[in-house]
């Protein structure tokens, strides 16, 4: 198969496995056959709701945003606003997940009004959406500057940089869509945070004021979030500081990760070759494509990671004990590839757009 139809396939093969992922109720689960990922991450759905956007299926972005704004509205329902906590996932059915991990984890919520915000350009929102997206604004106008749990859901005591990006994303998503409100003046600080940071080092650094080292997870500031404009020096340290420390076009989360020996992340491939892209260079974002593709299963299946250059290869056999292969796959990297393949203009969606659910 020449390189352009393998492409093509596997943008078809990604939205059926999107499709797949969506329950009744609208939630996005985060894998197909993976018993441990069978809950819908805020995180993980805001980025397949915008790649089922760019795709043409605004009805299955719209129905997980419904989603979204349903279970937001519920938990908040009779509380005093200043002691609501949102959770990182949610069950199938649109209950939080209690089942004890970490649960604290701001990134979401910002991907979650950012994604809403693109959803309802041109379109506007809905009562329930508008009513839920007040309430995670107010949420994150509140909570944005403490810490919690990164993006990997490690840490908890620190300020995750990319976390902090995901704010400033949803925070000036909500201005936009909410008109002046908390969440306004919420931006203008976590703004300034953001350029501290990238002030100390000329790049993003993991934690805003703990770990100095490289995050791939902070990549998203670049592209698709744009919290960093392209001639920003600091998008161009932070792009150059993950090819260095973390490889490209094979991304690796970061130099402490051992969690199935610490792989190679298709989405996150993905992420810097969007980076890229966004800063002038369409070869490197080529040459992420590529590596995605070269990722995927016979089936056209994204896994989470990929075993190529293992940073801890003792650690791969107990978590495959534990939890089984991999997770595949992993509905996010197939939402990165067809954010990067949309981005690049190598498929354009076939489909026409469906009226929203
Ligand atoms: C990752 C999270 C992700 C979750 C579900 C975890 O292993 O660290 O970023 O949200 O899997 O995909």
């Amino acid at each position: 198969m020449s390189a352009t139809a393998t492409v093509a396939r596997l943008w078809d093969v990604s939205l059926e496995v999107i499709a797949r992922a969506q329950t009744p109720a609208g939630g996005l689960l985060a894998a197909l056959d993976y018993p441990t990922y069978r809950y819908v991450w805020v995180r993980d759905g805001s980025f397949i709701a915008e790649a089922a956007r760019v795709a043409g299926r605004r009805d299955l972005a719209a129905a997980f945003h419904a989603f979204v704004a349903r279970s937001v509205l519920d938990l908040a329902r009779g509380r005093e606003p200043g002691s609501l906590t949102l959770p990182a996932r949610f069950e199938a059915d649109g209950r939080p997940d209690e089942s004890g991990w970490p649960n604290f984890q701001l990134d979401g919520y910002g991907l979650w009004l950012w994604a809403l915000g693109r959803q309802a350009q041109g379109q506007g929102l809905g009562p329930t959406e508008r009513l839920a997206a007040r309430t995670a604004a107010a949420y994150l106008a509140r909570r944005w500057p403490d810490p919690c749990f990164d993006p990997w859901e490690e840490g908890g005591a620190t300020r995750p940089t990319a976390t902090l990006a995901a704010s400033v994303a949803g925070l000036h998503a909500a201005h936009g869509l909410l008109g002046p409100g908390p969440w306004s003046e919420a931006l203008e600080a976590a703004r300034a945070d953001l350029r501290a940071v990238g002030s100390r080092e000329g790049r993003l650094t993991k934690d805003v004021d703990g770990d100095a080292g490289v995050d791939a997870a902070t990549l998203w500031a670049i592209a698709p979030l744009e919290v960093l404009s392209a001639d920003d020096p600091v998008a161009t340290g932070t792009l150059a500081a993950v090819e260095r420390q973390l490889g490209a076009p094979a991304v690796h989360r970061h130099l402490g990760d051992t969690y199935y020996g610490g792989g190679a992340w298709p989405l996150l491939s993905a992420l810097w070759g969007l980076g890229a892209l966004r800063l002038g260079d369409p070869g490197r974002a080529a040459a992420a494509l590529g590596w995605i593709r070269a990722a995927a299963t016979n089936e056209g299946y994204l896994p989470e990671q990929t075993a190529e250059g293992l940073l801890d290869p003792a650690s791969l056999a107990p978590w495959e004990a534990e939890r089984g292969p991999v997770a595949t796959p992993l509905v996010w990297s197939h939402a990165m590839f067809i954010l990067l393949a949309h981005a690049l203009g190598v498929v354009s969606p076939q489909a026409p757009e469906r009226p929203d659910a």
